[in-house]
């Protein structure tokens, strides 16, 4: 197999995608595509073509299976907005605050109703299967984060069951149908499936990070947000672990707190090393994908995957 390039690929699937969203409804088609064109890191889209490479042949059903994830992952995100309130995404303005309520809700069945159909006419029925079942999950994931808010008895093993959901089983699934779809073995399927779930659970806690260390600008929203909502996050366990004070104030938030009280709470956790140990968590996640990649057996294909997953640890947004 030729050298893959990565950058291109995407392109290619990105054009897929504003072609998919045409729509006879104008405002449908407006709001997907200010969503799309806004950016985002198509990661997704790059692990289920990074593990194609370790299939027996590549295919067009690959390029479905790129798409169709990135309409599911845009349909959560429209819908994660509205759950949350939030008015910014990736630095613009979100599909409720520039149109309305009603409009991203549909948007987002929209989005996830095209991701569907366009893998519809692929054959294998495992990919039919672990999407459905992942989707279900990822909605479980959510509604969980939603009962959860402004819980301060959540333990550690709530929070990995949670973004396990709402994150994970999605860049596992990208991984795994990125492998079924280019024809892989039995064995390489269930490794890259194990793959995803590491950089999968390793990327929401750097997301979660983030959320706290980066700017709003790079942030494209509000830094701080998770806190503001009431997502009570791995430093923020981590912190009232050893952190007395910090604990009582975090047991007295509520959505009405004042605005002193959540900013007390997000600069406790930026001045903690509490951030480092998140981040040693996420990255103890990334050494499992990275040991079991290297145990995969297309050697051209591993140095640019491993390559990826790095540059990704290091994220800024
Ligand atoms: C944001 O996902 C929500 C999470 C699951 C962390 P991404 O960080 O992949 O969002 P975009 O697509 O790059 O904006
Ligand atoms: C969202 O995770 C995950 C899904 C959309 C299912 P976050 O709530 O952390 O995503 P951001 O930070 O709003 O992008
Ligand atoms: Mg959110
Ligand atoms: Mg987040």
């Amino acid at each position: 197999m030729s050298k893959l390039n990565l950058n291109s690929e995407i392109k290619k699937v990105e054009k897929q995608i504003a072609q998919a969203i045409k729509s006879e409804d104008p405002v449908l088609e407006e709001a997907s595509f200010h969503l799309l064109s806004s950016g985002g890191k198509r990661v997704r889209p790059a692990f289920a073509i990074l593990s194609s490479q370790f299939g027996d042949h590549k295919n067009e059903d690959v390029y479905r299976v790129a798409v169709s994830l990135e309409l599911i992952h845009m349909a959560t995100l429209v819908h994660d907005d509205v759950i949350d309130r939030s008015d910014r995404r990736r630095g613009r303005l979100t599909i409720s605050k520039k149109w309305d309520q009603p409009t991203a809700i549909l948007t987002g069945n929209f989005l996830l109703a095209l991701g569907l159909e366009y893998i519809s006419n692929i054959e294998d029925n495992r990919v039919h299967e672990v999407i459905s079942s992942a989707i279900v999950d990822v909605c479980k994931g959510e509604l969980f984060q939603f009962q959860d808010q402004f819980n301060s008895e959540q333990s550690i093993i709530n929070y990995l069951r949670r973004i396990n959901r709402k994150t994970a089983l999605l860049i596992q699934l990208s991984t795994e149908v990125g492998a079924i779809a280019a024809g892989a073995d039995k064995r390489t399927v269930h490794q890259l499936k194990m793959i995803g779930h590491y950089i999968g659970m390793s990327f929401q806690i750097v997301d979660d990070i983030l959320d706290f260390t980066s700017t709003d600008k790079q942030l494209g929203k509000p830094s701080g947000s998770d806190l503001m909502n009431g997502h009570f996050t791995l430093p923020v366990l981590l912190e009232m672990k050893v952190n007395e004070r910090f604990k009582k104030e975090i047991q007295q938030l509520n959505a009405s707190s004042s605005k002193e009280s959540f900013d007390y709470c997000i600069e406790t956790i930026r001045n903690s090393d509490v951030i480092q140990q998140s981040q040693q968590v996420s990255d103890k996640y990334l050494d499992k994908a990275l040991k079991l990649i290297n145990q995969l057996e297309n050697d051209e294909a591993k140095p640019l995957f491993k390559k990826i997953i790095k540059k990704m640890s290091k994220r800024k947004t």
